[in-house]
């Protein structure tokens, strides 16, 4: 599958880095994804116009504020659109409307799925290391969620569970207080949430 990755920091990077071990073609794009060669070896770097051009999916791994003035003018039609991120405003403010809907409206023909963005960048790629922890994914197309969550499932996730239609982004780009919250008291980034049914 030809992935185009927007975003090379820590969660693109990383998103990248895995995509390309399970055998994805992937190009990474960001303002500075040129100068950042020795951590992507074998991946394509460009701008985010080219990582988009490039990808018969995409992963949205900006910073939200950023992700929608960059994708705004971009050309995105029937591709698979993975949302993972968040307003940095969401920390400590309300949502007027989710990232995932923005995005969903500035670019009606593509499948937008929101997943991960609750979680740990390096766990995303890595979910072994918190046995039981859930994943979240929402969106308005059922093909894509299950492809995506075929995705997630690649990557390791075994717990995927699907909210329902994009709307469900809300309440999973809410939890970034929360997430907050929990880095302080936890001592870092090593932890994930999980789901537990009643038997
Ligand atoms: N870190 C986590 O654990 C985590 C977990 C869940 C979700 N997220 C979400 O994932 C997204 C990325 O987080 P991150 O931790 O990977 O951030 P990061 O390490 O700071 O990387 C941000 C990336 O966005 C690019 N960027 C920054 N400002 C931009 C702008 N104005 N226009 C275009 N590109 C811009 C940067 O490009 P250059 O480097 O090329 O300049 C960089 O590639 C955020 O939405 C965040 O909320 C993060």
């Amino acid at each position: 599958m030809r992935i185009g990755v927007l975003g090379s920091g820590e969660v693109g990077g990383g998103i990248a880095r895995k995509l390309k071990a399970l055998g994805h073609d992937v190009m990474v794009g960001s303002p500075h994804a040129k100068d950042k060669a020795d951590a992507f070896a074998g991946i394509g770097l460009g701008t985010v116009d080219e990582a988009i051009a490039h990808g018969e999916w995409i992963v949205n791994a900006l910073p939200g504020e950023a992700s929608e003035k960059a994708l705004k003018a971009a050309k995105i039609d029937k591709p698979i659109l993975i949302d993972i991120a968040n307003y940095d405003s969401a920390v400590d403010q309300p949502i007027k409307t989710p990232l995932a809907e923005v995005l969903q409206k500035q670019h009606p023909k593509a499948r937008v799925v929101k997943t991960l963005n609750f979680v740990s960048a390096h766990l995303m790629v890595e979910p072994g290391k918190v046995k039981g922890a859930a994943v979240f994914i929402a969106g308005n197309d059922a093909a894509a969620k299950k492809q995506v969550g075929e995705l997630l499932k690649s990557f390791g996730w075994e717990d995927v569970i699907d909210l329902g239609d994009l709307s469900n982004a809300r309440a999973m780009e809410q939890l970034i207080p929360l997430w907050m919250s929990l880095e302080k008291v936890l001592g870092g980034p090593g932890f994930a949430l999980g789901v537990v049914r009643e038997k």
